[in-house]
């Protein structure tokens, strides 16, 4: 398994002086890489950073596949209920995985799996329309939440419990495993005195580096991926991910690249995959970057506001809708592709084309077109001096995307300790939720509602209403 970060179109020699990067730059971040390390393997060592250490957990992923097969055959449709680090892992690689049909197939050419929803919103169109198309009595809801607490989780939970209820009776508690940390929270306390099915979240791994946990492993295993491979896609990475040097950990590099294209002033990040199947790992690597690299205060308490703006796209689609802005609008954006080298099936486009316009496409490949086309975006962005680097899978496969997953969940780890911050964290979320709360009439948030009405009182109400 080749896996390559090609970082050509980064350079000051690609791209010009002022937003490129130099060779001086890097090699003064080498000193500093081999420190950070250093401090990762400390931290390590005293049991922080326990995602790491997920890819060769046994046991867990024993657990998961146990339980997986107790419940198949069982349901027809699984249904995720989390938000964030609960949910946007597991769609990710559900999209990569299995076809991406997999829902719309019948129940024969799905060989008995199950259909897979992850409903990660309190949108009471989006929720109200999955349950009209599942029947109770063939469903089975995972309820994910590492903190057990989340309002939107806990919401989602309650509703679907009262939908069970009114159709299955008493016997709903069959249809809902929870998937919880160990001790904390008050998803754990259910399972224990009310006999629920549940799963732990090993201790230490947060949200947003869940994915290698039972939060996305156990959803995955029901709807047929190999969650085996997946975990040794990972494992077989590591060594690259596991040492100081900069120049060939891509994890590290990576990172280094972003922080420096950052400190030019290239403050939003584009991940672009040429390829629908990977379309959703942009979406959840948005959440990682975003989560732990954007923060107020650095690690030593200093008011910083650092951290790029994740975005992402998808190719060639994007092309016909970002890539105009990517290629002429302002110098604040560094582009990562993430291209496939061999696609599961090839379509040509066989001689016939019934106008002499499309026949230079006769003798071609639809994989060779978005290939091609990915090549023809890069070099266009270069010649624009637009930094922009390339990410290549070999394929779509477990391997390759528990690969991808650690290599990016390591970059966002060395990533904070460049910008100094902590990327374990998300304080800057706090705050909306206790307002939430108090709004939500929750008892112990009265202040807060008494602030919220204050802020309200003060501000001079400007609405433009049209009928
Ligand atoms: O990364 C994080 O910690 C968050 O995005 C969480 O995943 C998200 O807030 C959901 O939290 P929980 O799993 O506790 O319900």
């Amino acid at each position: 398994m080749i896996i390559s970060l090609n970082y050509t179109n980064m350079m000051a020699d690609a791209v010009g002086a002022e937003y490129g990067i130099h060779e001086t730059d890097l090699l003064a971040l080498r000193a500093r890489a081999k420190t950070i390390h250093e401090e990762i393997c400390n931290r390590r060592q005293h049991g922080e950073y326990a995602f790491f250490d997920l890819p060769f957990n046994q046991s867990m992923v024993e657990e998961v596949l146990q339980l997986s097969d107790e419940m198949s055959g069982r349901f027809k449709n699984i249904v995720v209920l989390g938000i964030g680090g609960s949910a946007l892992g597991t769609t990710a690689v559900f999209r990569a995985l299995r076809p991406l049909t997999h829902n719309l197939l019948t129940d024969e050419d799905r060989h008995g799996l199950p259909r897979l929803f992850v409903l990660d919103n309190v949108d009471p169109d989006g929720f109200a329309a999955h349950l009209a198309i599942c029947d109770p009595a063939q469903t089975c809801f995972l309820v994910i939440s590492k903190s057990g607490a989340t309002v939107e989780t806990t919401c989602q939970f309650l509703v679907a419990k009262q939908w069970l209820q009114q159709a299955v009776g008493e016997e709903y508690r069959e249809h809902f495993v929870l998937i919880t940390d160990p001790e904390k929270g008050s998803l754990r306390p259910l399972a224990v005195q009310q006999g629920y099915r549940a799963c732990d979240i090993p201790p230490g791994v947060g949200g947003r580096f869940s994915v290698l946990t039972p939060v996305s492993l156990l959803p995955l295993a029901l709807a047929g991926v190999d969650i085996q491979a997946l975990l040794r896609g990972a494992a077989d990475f590591a060594p690259h991910l596991c040492h100081g040097s900069l120049e060939s950990n891509p994890a590290y590099l990576n990172a280094a690249l972003q922080y420096l294209a950052y400190q030019k002033g290239l403050r939003t990040s584009v991940l672009m995959p040429y390829s629908d199947r990977l379309r959703d790992m942009a979406d959840w690597f948005r959440q990682l970057w975003a989560e732990s690299l954007g923060k107020k205060y650095s690690c030593d308490g200093r008011v910083v506001h650092v951290g790029p703006t994740p975005v992402n796209a998808l190719g060639t689609t994007d092309q016909h809708s970002q890539v105009q802005l990517y290629m002429e609008g302002p110098f604040d954006k560094v582009v990562t592709f993430i291209t496939v080298d061999h696609f599961d099936q090839d379509l040509d486009v066989l001689p016939g084309a019934p106008s002499p316009e499309m026949a230079y496409l006769e003798g071609h490949s639809m994989a060779e077109l978005i290939r091609m086309e990915q090549l023809a975006t890069a070099v266009a962005l270069t010649k624009n001096h637009r930094p922009n680097c390339m990410i290549s899978l070999p394929n779509v496969s477990p391997e390759t995307v528990g690969a991808l997953i650690y290599l990016f969940e390591v970059q966002t780890l060395f990533a904070g300790a460049l910008f100094g911050v902590n990327p374990l964290d998300q304080p800057g979320v706090e705050e909306g939720k206790q307002f939430t709360y108090a709004l939500m009439g929750r008892s112990g948030f009265e202040e807060k509602g008494q602030e919220y009405a204050r802020i309200q009182s003060r501000l001079a109400p400007r609405v433009l209403n049209c009928q």
